[in-house]
């Protein structure tokens, strides 16, 4: 290690470190810098002295303002809780009709049912109501058990096959699994399912077996045309819209095994004005009746 010493160029001293020749030179930390470091110190020494800092054994310094942020928030979800609970009490207390007449009522239901359907309803029907296989999607105008506001309000309050008492019951029979129709039966069926609305059927099936399969087994739910029953939850299979698909090897497998989708109730786990804002939320996404 060199000496310190006077640097030529520069004027100034040097510390005495050099590397491959270069020296470093003995600047001082400039004025502005030291005053700013000095100053963070004294806010900080100020800061323990008013704020909570310093962890004890069993507790902290609690600091001269007796700040707490946890208070802060539970004093602020507080007074929340009261602005949401009076609106709140306002939904509950008005009928479905005149909530959608009241465009405040009808937002604040809206932005009720959003959330709430986030929190319950999405991971089966998805985030925004699309649905996916046996889910059905709450967009569109196809209603297995009744699109309009009481409907709604009566399916999210007691589900489908839930086992509450008041539930929509009734399913499809399991025609292949109990025994009802053979396999050979369940193909030719599935192909005038498919027929119904259009899709093509497989090359030589018998039209009009399907046709006689179909009035034996399925009218009773379905109707004569095929075109559904909502106090019995049949889905409408002439309208190209379908809960489990539509290509052979599914009808197949759904004509033989029933499928008996559960949607749970909501009674008792969702206050009435929350399941209120969500018949509300879903009735305007687009499908409602
Ligand atoms: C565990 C999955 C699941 C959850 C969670 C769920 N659903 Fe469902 N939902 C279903 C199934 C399955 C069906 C179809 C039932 C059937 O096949 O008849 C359904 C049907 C419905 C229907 C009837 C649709 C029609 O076409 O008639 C509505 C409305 C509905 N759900 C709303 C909701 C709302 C609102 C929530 C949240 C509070 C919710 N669902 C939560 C599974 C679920
Ligand atoms: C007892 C009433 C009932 C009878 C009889 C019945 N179904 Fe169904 N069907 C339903 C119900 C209810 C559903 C909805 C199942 C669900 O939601 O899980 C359904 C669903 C279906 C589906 C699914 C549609 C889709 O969108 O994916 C097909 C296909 C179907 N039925 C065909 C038939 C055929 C073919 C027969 C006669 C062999 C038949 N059904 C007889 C009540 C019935």
């Amino acid at each position: 290690m060199a000496e310190s010493e006077l640097d030529k160029v520069s004027g100034k001293t040097t510390t005495g470190h050099q590397w491959d020749g270069i020296k470093e030179l003995n600047t001082p930390l400039p004025r502005w810098w030291l005053i700013t470091f000095y100053a963070t110190i004294l806010w900080a020494m100020g800061y323990w002295v008013v704020y909570p800092a310093w962890p004890l054994l069993w507790s902290y310094t609690r600091g001269a303002l007796n700040y707490s942020t946890r208070a802060a928030v539970a004093v602020e979800l507080a007074n929340l809780e009261k602005i949401r609970g009076d609106k709140m009490i306002a939904l509950g207390a008005a009928s479905l009709a005149d909530i959608e007449k009241d465009p405040a009522l009808l937002a604040l239901a809206r932005a009720r049912g959003k959330a709430a359907f986030g929190d319950n309803c999405a991971p089966c029907h998805g985030s925004g109501g699309a649905g996916a296989k046996g889910y059905p999607n709450l967009n569109d105008d196809d209603w297995l058990w009744g699109g309009s506001l009481d409907q709604l309000v009566q399916t999210i309050q007691f589900g489908a096959r839930s086992g509450h008492t008041k539930t929509h019951e009734g399913a499809m029979l399991a025609f292949g699994k109990d025994g009802i129709l053979k396999p050979d039966e369940i193909g030719t069926v599935a192909n005038y399912v498919r027929s119904l609305s259009g899709l093509s059927t497989r090359q030589g099936y018998d039209v009009a077996a399907g046709a006689k399969i179909f009035v034996e087994n399925c009218t009773s739910c379905h109707g004569e045309a095929g075109k559904g029953n909502q106090e019995l939850g049949a889905p409408n299979l002439t309208d190209k819209i379908w809960l489990y698909g539509s290509d052979e090897a599914t009808l197949i497998e759904t004509i033989t095994i029933g499928r008996a989708g559960v949607m749970p109730a909501w009674v008792g786990r969702l206050d009435p004005s929350t399941i209120k804002a969500l018949a509300v939320y879903v009735h305007t996404l687009g499908g409602g009746k």
